[in-house]
Formats: C-alpha cells, sequence, structure tokens
C-alpha cells in the first residue's frame, strides 16, 4: 500500500523480447543528499535529475520543514535556498519520511549537533526499523533520543547544544550510519572520524568535499577512515544527479532473463561502491556491457546495454562485494532462479532490516513460484534449473517494499504463469514510472482486481 492509497496488486504476466530504451529515473541515495546538503549550504543548490519518488518527495517536504526553501522547477529540476551548517529552524510539525531510511537517518544525524528538537515517523515498515545504529554515535555527540521500545520510531531527537566531535567505527556495514554522523560532524567544533570496516556508498564524502567541506578519506589497516573537519560554510552546488543503478537493476535483469531481449539503460551512475550486481552478472555468464562510459557530476556513468543471456550460471557471490550491491540482492534472487546452479549469496545479515526482511520475502515469494531457496541468519541461496524453468502462478506478499514489489514483476516476465504481488503502490518509493517503463519495453504489466 502506498502511504496515500489502499493495496494495488498487480500482474506480471509471461513477456515476450523486452527491447529499445530505458530512461530509468535519478539516484535516490544522491537525491536525498541533494537535498539534505543544498539545506545545509548558505545560498541557492540547483538539482537536475532528481529522482521525484516518494521517498525523496518526503525528504524534500521534511528540508522545507527544517527552514530551507526547497522548489520544484518541473521535470526533475529542483533548488534548494540552503540556511546554513547549524542554521536549521525547528519544525513545528512531527517529519514524516515515510518508508525511507535514508531520509530519516541522514536528517537525524544532520539536525542532531543544533539546538532545536525534532520528532521523526515513518510508515508501518519504518516504524519497524532499528533506529539505535544511528541514535548511539549521535548521542556522542551530545544529542538525545527518545523513541518506541527497541529504538523505533517514533522518536524525538533533542540536538545538542554544545556538541563534541565524535570518533566512531561504524558497527555495520551502513552509508546511512556512516552519513549521518558526517551530517552530525558538520555542526561540531574539531574533527570528527568515522571509520568503516567494508567500504559503503561513498555518495556522501563526495559531496560533502564538491559543497566544500575538508574531508579526508584513507585505506588503512583498521578499515576506511574519514575524517572531517566540523564548522565549514558549504558553497551551493549545481548538481547532476545520474540514473540510479539500483532502478536500471530491474530493467537490465528482465532483459537478460526474456528471450530475445535487447535492452539500452542510458546514463547509469557506476560508481564501484554501487555496481557489485552489474559484477555479479557479468560473472554468471550475462551478455552486459558498458558503453560510453563517462564522468557527470563527479560519479562515473555509462550506457549498460542487456541482451538475453541464455548460459548464465549460478555463482558464490563474493561477501566482500555485498555492500555494493546490498539493494539488489532481491533481483539477483529473480536472475539466480533462471540461472543454472546454486547461487550463494553469504555475508548479507543487513537485508533483514531493510524495508522488509528481504531474505524472508523472496524465499517465500520464490518457494511459491516453484524455486527452491535456502537461508540462514546472514545468508541465502537459490537453485535455479535454466531459462523457462520457473513454474510461477503464486500472488506475493510485497511488505511495503518496493524492491521485493519490482522483483517478483521481473520473475513474471520469465516465468511459465503470470506471478502477481499484492500491492505495487510501493513501487513509487523508487521508481514511479517502473510500470509505464517496462510497458514500453514490451512488458507485460496489469492490475488485477483486488
Ligand atoms: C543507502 C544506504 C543503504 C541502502 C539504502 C540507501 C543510502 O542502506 O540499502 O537503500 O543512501 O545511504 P544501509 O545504510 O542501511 O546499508
Amino acid at each position: 500500500m502506498s502511504a496515500h492509497g489502499s493495496p494495488t496488486p498487480m500482474m506480471s504476466s509471461p513477456s515476450g523480447p523486452l527491447s529499445g530504451v530505458a530512461d530509468v529515473p535519478g539516484d535516490k541515495s544522491i537525491s536525498h543528499r541533494s537535498l539534505i546538503l543544498g539545506a545545509m549550504a548558505v545560498g541557492e543548490t540547483r538539482i537536475t535529475g532528481l529522482l521525484e519518488g516518494e521517498d525523496v518527495l518526503d525528504t524534500a517536504r521534511a528540508m522545507r520543514a527544517f527552514g530551507a526553501e526547497v522548489t520544484d522547477h518541473g521535470g526533475g529540476a529542483w533548488s534548494v535556498h540552503g540556511v546554513g551548517v547549524g542554521g536549521f529552524a525547528e519544525p513545528g510539525q512531527v517529519i514524516d519520511c515515510g518508508n525511507s531510511g535514508t531520509g530519516v537517518r541522514l536528517i537525524m544525524g544532520a539536525m542532531a549537533t543544533s539546538p532545536i528538537t525534532a520528532t521523526f515517523t515513518g510508515d508501518a515498515s519504518l516504524n519497524k526499523r532499528p533506529m539505535a545504529r544511528v541514535t548511539d554515535p549521535l548521542a556522542q555527540f551530545g544529542a538525545q533520543a527518545v523513541g518506541r521500545s527497541g529504538g523505533r520510531l517514533p522518536m524525538t531527537i533533542v540536538g545538542a547544544a554544545d556538541p563534541l566531535p565524535v570518533r566512531y567505527a561504524v558497527p555495520v556495514p551502513s552509508a546511512q550510519v556512516k552519513s549521518a554522523v558526517l551530517l552530525a560532524g558538520l555542526n561540531a567544533p574539531g574533527r570528527t572520524v568515522v571509520i568503516e570496516k567494508e567500504a559503503t556508498r561513498d555518495h556522501t564524502e563526495r559531496m560533502l568535499a564538491g559543497f566544500g567541506a575538508e574531508i579526508a578519506t584513507e585505506d588503512t589497516e583498521e578499515g576506511r577512515v574519514i575524517t572531517l573537519t566540523g564548522q565549514p560554510e558549504l558553497r551551493p552546488q549545481e548538481i547532476v544527479v545520474p540514473r540510479d543503478p539500483s532502478s536500471a537493476a530491474f530493467p537490465v535483469c528482465a532483459a537478460l532473463i526474456v528471450p530475445g531481449s535487447d535492452v539500452l539503460v542510458p546514463g547509469i551512475g557506476l560508481n564501484p561502491t554501487r555496481a557489485g550486481l552489474f559484477t555479479t552478472l557479468r560473472e554468471m555468464g550475462a551478455d552486459l556491457t558498458y558503453e560510453n562510459a563517462r564522468e557527470e557530476g563527479g560519479e562515473p556513468v555509462a550506457d549498460l546495454r542487456a541482451r538475453y543471456s541464455p548460459d548464465m550460471k549460478g555463482i558464490d557471490v563474493p561477501p566482500d562485494r555485498a555492500a555494493s550491491m546490498i539493494d539488489e540482492y532481491p533481483v539477483l534472487s529473480v536472475v539466480a532462479a533462471n540461472a543454472s546452479g546454486v547461487t550463494m549469496m553469504r555475508g548479507v545479515a543487513e537485508l533483514r532490516v531493510k524495508e522488509s526482511d528481504r531474505i524472508d520475502a523472496m524465499a517465500e515469494g520464490l518457494r511459491a513460484n516453484g524455486v527452491a531457496v535456502e537461508e540462514g541468519p546472514d545468508w541465502w541461496s537459490v537453485t535455479g534449473h535454466g531459462p523457462g524453468s520457473v513454474a510461477g502462478g503464486a500472488t506475493c506478499a510485497s511488505r511495503l517494499d518496493h524492491r521485493i514489489a519490482m522483483s517478483f514483476m521481473v520473475l513474471g516476465m520469465a516465468a511459465q504463469a503470470p506471478v502477481t504481488v499484492d500491492d505495487g503502490g510501493p513501487i513509487a518509493t523508487s521508481f514511479p514510472i517502473f510500470e509505464p517503463l517496462m510497458g514500453r519495453l514490451g512488458a507485460a504489466l496489469s492490475h488485477p482486481a483486488g
């Protein structure tokens, strides 16, 4: 169910060849950060290619509530008139971040070192997710948090009036936690240091440097050590948001498993901290090429070309690649179901605390559609029997999780019988044009009666 309506079941029927150009929307991670850093700069940041999905729109509303002027100029062009580091106003209302863990965790970080109080909430999915991973380091800056049991939303953060800089080793591989600490560090005097054992997406670091903050990253024996000097004046930027590799994953994976397909997905961000899925697919034997590699807005970008790949094999996905493809395991499991042999995915405990427990959600739906899945606390495996082997025919729960809903729609495109999700509404959080875009490529998506 979307935040605003009743459940909309969605069905994906076996598809003819997919072909054409898939213009996927802007990157969700970079879109959130553009709005938040724009709000913390002095003056006007202009953004083009912003993802206008529900998650990002919730962050835009939140930035207005903290005092920034956020304007939608149409067609993905936005501007943010920022209030400067430490300039946030106290919101008059509860901040509703909808479905977005990134939105709420980054915003909590950004406000935690200002002398203001804010209360955060979200939808039924977000209100189940762990927030202590963010409020623990924010407490070290001097912020206080009071939430529901287990550190869940709704939650109130009382920002630190006299923040202290922090040195924090992130205990779980999480770009959201790293980013929350860095954003809090912006308004603390002195140096804030974040250490991560495994490199996670580095958009916050890149963007902070672009906005003029003093930030350095060093790879050491301890891990990746990121040092930020607090209380900079952030200079407004012109930001071009690259297209989202996590959204590109859906047309790419669909093209690989639907017979006869040939799809071009232009302008996709290929930051190495995000591109693990494409490496994995190529190792499985996918006919996936990068064309016209270039740099846009400080991020590496290329056009992806995916063609039907009937000879893909299951592989062991290296656990040290998990952070670079964490959102892509659900759709990888759909490709694995259409490859030959076992695909083993280890080191992925974080999948259990996303918008849903993604291992459980995919295992349940894949099994209902005739696919063999095994799972443990931090691993799962899918056994595939090659092209055309998935029976399909079942209805799966999307569990308020956009990526689960879209993954099952891709499953249906290459199955023997249609696959249905109980609710396609959550797709609007990250990929509002998924249905028309996939339809133009040739996919047969429809809406059965609920
Ligand atoms: C994100 C980080 C990841 C990812 C999420 C977006 C970000 O979450 O799953 O979709 O933009 O920082 P974690 O930080 O929980 O790994």
